[in-house]
């Protein structure tokens, strides 16, 4: 029997490192579905469009075709073809999709994409509402959180290192925007679901997460088993 978890969070908390060390140590899948909107922000940005711009953005989607494919374990993204993976990390990117996954029509675009992933294998899909949305029937859901300013640092030291040029006040500010656009849309609010375990990792080192993840993770499958 295939297992779901979901891990949700805001931006920057780690999920997706998170999500790969997880999906290896346990033999599963990974899958970010924030590639999924990012590529819908990208898609969006090339055209002109304003990703705020619901009308002219529902007018897009009959022309875009979406598909995830993995290539030695790691998530490839296809948009109508094109592997659009190395071009959807830019901070211009990250706002583009926030402002998209506000759009309803948008979310549901992707619901079976989403889901059909979780018929063939074990999974962990890192998102925002995966927990509440995708897999309310998920096995194990954990809701990945820190302070805005942890993950800003962390989030400044990654650009940074990647050649991408920033600021801390400047992450931060985009983080707080992101947080507020995500938690407060109508659709799908980025909150954690009622029967998630939270895990706030604002002091905890990556192995510490991993290691808090993997006990909640052991818990709910044995408790699944049980059942
Ligand atoms: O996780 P990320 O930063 O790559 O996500 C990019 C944006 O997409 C983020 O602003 C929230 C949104 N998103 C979402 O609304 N639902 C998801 N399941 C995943 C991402």
């Amino acid at each position: 029997m295939f297992y779901k978890i979901a891990l949700d969070g805001p931006s920057g908390a780690g999920k997706s490192t998170l999500a790969k060390m997880i999906a290896k140590r346990l033999g599963i899948v990974y899958v970010d579905t924030g590639a999924m909107y990012r590529s819908i922000g990208l898609f969006v940005l090339r055209r002109g469009v304003a990703p705020a711009d619901e009308e002219a953005v529902c007018a897009l989607l009959s022309e875009i075709r979406l598909s995830v494919r993995f290539d030695g374990g790691e998530q490839r993204i296809y948009l109508c073809d094109e592997d659009v993976t190395p071009y959807i990390r830019t901070p211009e990117i990250s706002m583009a999709a926030s402002r998209v996954s506000a759009i309803p029509a948008v979310r549901t675009f992707l619901l079976d994409t989403q889901r059909d992933l979780a018929k063939s294998a074990s999974v962990i899909m890192d998102g925002r509402d995966i927990g509440t949305v995708i897999f309310p029937d998920a096995e194990v859901k954990i809701f990945l959180t820190a302070s805005a300013e942890a993950r800003a640092h962390r989030r400044t030291a990654e650009l940074l290192e990647k050649g991408i040029a920033t600021s801390f006040e400047e992450v931060l500010r985009d983080i707080e925007q992101r947080d507020k656009n995500d938690r407060e849309r109508d659709v799908a609010p980025a909150v954690a679901a009622a029967d998630a375990t939270v895990l706030d990792n604002s002091l905890l080192d990556l192995a510490g997460t991993v290691e808090a993840a993997l006990h909640i993770i052991e818990e709910r499958l044995a408790l699944c088993e049980r059942a």
